[in-house]
């Protein structure tokens, strides 16, 4: 009987070994056909030796078979559940299933979105015309976003509700807010670059709009400057006419309303055709003079024009897009189609 258990235990001892050892699910396998193989097993040949135990001792000698069997078989779980990482089906089976000749899963190829798509194309179109592309922040201080363009303290498009004021203020103490337009852009370049300028600024704004089909609080403005000696009216709208037929084909027509910005005098709206409708797409005027001398310009010596167009507007005329939401709810369904 004794020597049956040290026997037993030695067998315990070299399986749970063996098991641990095993680098692979192979090395595994082959430890499990030497321990446990239901014919050939090192298990199963001591498991036979039961018969040279003594009649007496024989049901305790069982009990302890059995208990070693529970130990191995426990080890060799272990060591299974350590190579496949706890998964379902064993790796080697795994591999044998593996058809290399089968077709692969194809990749879903992503592109940009289709305002990133807007912009690179408008900044094609604008750079023929011979407009650089300049940049601004989307943090703004109310020099910039309101007085340097001839917004003053009580002009109703400051009001605290038409805009997103932050609760922190700048360097300088003065408030600061989300810019709710690109002109500020203009006043930034003006200030930093002498005559003659022609630039175009493309980003966000933002302003407490209720969303609707072509309204949304956050939207993208491409905003344009020329200032030069003898720019006209004229100039404006011819650009503006040619701008529009490059992006959107000869067909489209436009036209221009009289209309006001504090800083643009004359000023225009302008609107394109749609489904018989006139969508306006943008705003625009010669720079008014105070601006110029905001910004340390001499409007006697130049002269300039400016606009600010919705990008999300151009866009949907483009692509026939009837609802701007369309474009931020993030639906891959939708935004594929572009
Ligand atoms: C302006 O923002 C002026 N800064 C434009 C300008 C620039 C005039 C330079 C003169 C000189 P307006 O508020 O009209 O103008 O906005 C311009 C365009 O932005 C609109 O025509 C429209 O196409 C787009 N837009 C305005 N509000 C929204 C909104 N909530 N959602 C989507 N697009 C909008």
């Amino acid at each position: 009987m004794a020597e049956f258990i040290e026997r037993l235990e030695e067998l315990a001892a070299s399986a749970t070994a063996a098991f641990d050892a095993a680098g692979d699910t192979a090395e595994l396998e082959s430890a499990r056909v030497e321990y446990l193989g239901a014919k050939k097993g090192r298990l199963k040949a001591v498991q036979k030796q039961i018969g040279q135990v003594g009649v007496q001792e024989r049901p305790a000698a069982g009990k302890q078979l059995n208990e070693v069997k529970r130990r191995i078989e426990g080890a060799f779980a272990a060591a299974q559940e350590r190579l496949d990482g706890g998964g379902a089906a064993a790796p080697a089976s795994a591999a044998r299933q593996f058809d290399p000749t089968l077709p692969g899963q194809a990749l879903r190829w992503g592109h940009l979105h289709p305002i990133t798509q807007t912009i690179e194309e408008l900044k094609g179109i604008m750079g023929r015309l011979g407009f650089s592309v300049a940049e601004g922040p989307e943090i703004e201080d109310e020099w910039h976003n309101f007085e340097a363009l001839n917004i003053p303290l009580e002009h109703p498009a400051r009001d605290p509700l038409d805009n997103f004021y932050l609760p922190v203020v700048g360097a300088d103490g003065g408030a600061l807010l989300l810019r709710s337009q690109t002109s500020t852009v203009q006043i930034r370049v003006m200030e930093n670059t002498p005559p003659p300028v022609r630039v175009i600024s493309l980003g966000r704004v933002y302003r407490p709009d209720t969303p609707d089909a072509t309204h949304y609080p956050m939207f993208y403005q491409m905003e344009g400057l020329l200032v030069d000696t003898h720019v006209t009216m004229a100039d404006l709208k011819s650009m503006l006419r040619m701008f529009v037929v490059s992006y959107l084909g000869s067909d489209v027509h436009i036209r221009f309303r009289p209309s006001f910005f504090p800083f643009t005098e004359p000023s225009v709206e302008a609107d394109f055709s749609w489904n018989d409708q006139w969508i306006e797409f943008g705003g625009a005027g010669m720079v008014d003079p105070n601006v110029l001398e905001a910004v340390g310009y001499d409007p006697e010596q130049v002269t300039g024009f400016a606009f600010g167009l919705g990008i999300e507007r151009l866009c949907m005329r483009r692509h026939d897009i009837a609802d701007i939401r369309d474009l931020f709810k993030n639906d891959v369904r939708f935004l594929h189609q572009f």
